[in-house]
């Protein structure tokens, strides 16, 4: 992928090296450009010699400009990224306001723009800021939303930039290769076939010396399929394809990966070690039988209920049959209280109505670090994309629509972080 970098002017700016190196090491082509307030903070030296590229400062610039007028620099990209982004580079790209390199490009520019603000708390705060970020939105553009914390101001709140590992994750979620912008909100629609986005975004080689070498990840994966007599089930319309990216995923950075599968009609993924099951009672006795595992990433629908199976086939003649259910046993709230617990255990919650606070109860409930919970009543299953929400102990982290694979890679992504941290898994 073919990224544009824009840096603006603050503190952040810093980390935009960072950044270039991760696109870089995860095999990215990365284009700097470097606002007059970005230049205080960091040269176009570092950025040119970790870049592998010459980086564009000014529009008025006649040797830029015969090397490479500013529309087709605009364009040439993949994806346009400002990182970080400043209340003054957010105020005029709202305003359609063009009098730099930076935001000519931005207002000429074709591809999808993804911004990464990072400022002091109370200008982000400010209504003029969000209002900016408000029309920033419904002009199409992605936006990373900054973290909470210590700023280098010394106040304390949302405006830091997210680690450049997460913006990395962020920019390669949205729609790689397609060259179109993707409103935010979009959901469905005739979208082009995209190389699987877990090997764009993670695969090898693999991210900064930090990926999951040494660590066995379980994910189970699809529906389970509960008999009512030999030839006939109750089934669930789970397709398996997010569990199935995820694991593929978590191979791709060198973990080792068992992946429990209900019955799907997906291939294996390269290096994943797949175990086929039917029933919710398979699926718990072999992930008992995979442990210990680093992660637990359950993303299976499991039935809830099971009956017990006519041994011969039920005939229409004998009338309706009455079907007595009991209760599978709750893979995910068994692995929690497990004195073989995962250090990490994430589950998932497929909901069709107040998706958030059932997701957060079900996350107590069930003892998981984290749920990503996802709304079932739109056209997800089965699909290609997913717009999820990740629940933690810190609260609902909303991610943008994206393909299955790319939720897999930031999912991935995050685990990495959170791996490496050494801080309580949140
Ligand atoms: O309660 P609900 O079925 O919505 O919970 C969903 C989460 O719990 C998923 O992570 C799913 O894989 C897991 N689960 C489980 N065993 C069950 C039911 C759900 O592991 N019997």
């Amino acid at each position: 992928m073919k990224i544009l970098l824009i840096i603006g002017g603050g503190i952040a700016a810093y980390k935009a090296s960072e950044l270039i190196r991760l696109f870089r090491k995860a095999g990215h082509q990365v284009t700097p450009v470097l606002t007059a307030g970005g230049a205080h903070f960091v040269t176009p030296m570092t950025l040119a010699a970790l870049a592998e590229s010459p980086v564009y400062t000014s529009l008025w610039d006649l040797k830029d400009e015969s090397e490479m007028g500013h529309i087709q620099l605009s364009r040439a990209a993949d994806v346009v990224l400002v990182c970080p982004a400043t209340a003054d580079l957010i105020a005029k790209m709202a305003a359609g306001i063009a009098d730099d390199l930076a935001t000519t490009l931005l207002l000429a520019t074709d591809k999808p723009v993804v911004i990464a603000p990072a400022m002091n708390v109370r200008m982000w705060l400010h209504p003029a800021t969000q209002r900016n970020i408000a029309q920033l939105k419904a002009d199409g553009i992605t936006v990373i939303d900054p973290d909470d914390g210590a700023m280098a101001c010394g106040e304390f709140g949302p405006g830091r930039l997210p680690e450049p590992i997460d913006v990395m994750a962020a920019t390669l979620a949205i729609l790689p290769g397609t060259g179109r912008w993707q409103p935010a909100g979009l959901t469905e629609g005739p979208l082009q076939a995209e190389p699987p986005l877990h090997q764009a975004a993670l695969g090898p080689p693999a991210l900064t010396g930090e990926d999951l070498t040494g660590h066995h990840i379980l994910v189970t994966a699809g529906p389970t399929h509960e008999p009512i007599d030999p030839v006939r089930v109750i089934a669930n319309r789970s397709s398996g394809k997010q569990g199935f990216a995820i694991a593929a995923a978590a191979a791709a950075v060198g973990a080792r990966v068992t992946l429990i599968a209900g019955p799907v009609s997906l291939p294996t993924p390269g290096g994943v070690a797949r175990i086929d099951v039917e029933t919710a009672d398979q699926m718990a006795a072999a992930v008992e039988a995979a442990l210990p595992a680093d992660v637990a990433i359950l993303v299976a629908a499991v039935a809830d209920w099971k009956v017990t199976p006519s041994p011969v086939k039920l005939k229409k003649g004998d009338g309706a049959p009455a079907l007595t259910f009991s209760p599978n046993p709750d893979i995910l709230a068994t692995l929690a209280a497990s004195p073989d617990r995962p250090r990490l255990l994430i589950g998932f919650a497929a909901e069709t109505n107040d998706l958030v606070a059932n997701a957060t109860e079900k996350r107590i409930r069930k003892d998981a670090d984290w749920i990503i919970a996802n709304d079932v009543s739109r056209d997800v299953m089965g699909g290609s994309h997913n717009q999820v929400h990740l629940i933690t102990a810190d609260g609902d982290d909303p991610w943008e629509v994206a393909t299955k694979e790319a939720v897999a890679a930031r999912l991935i992504a995050r685990i990495i972080q959170t791996l490496h941290a050494k801080t309580p898994l949140t």
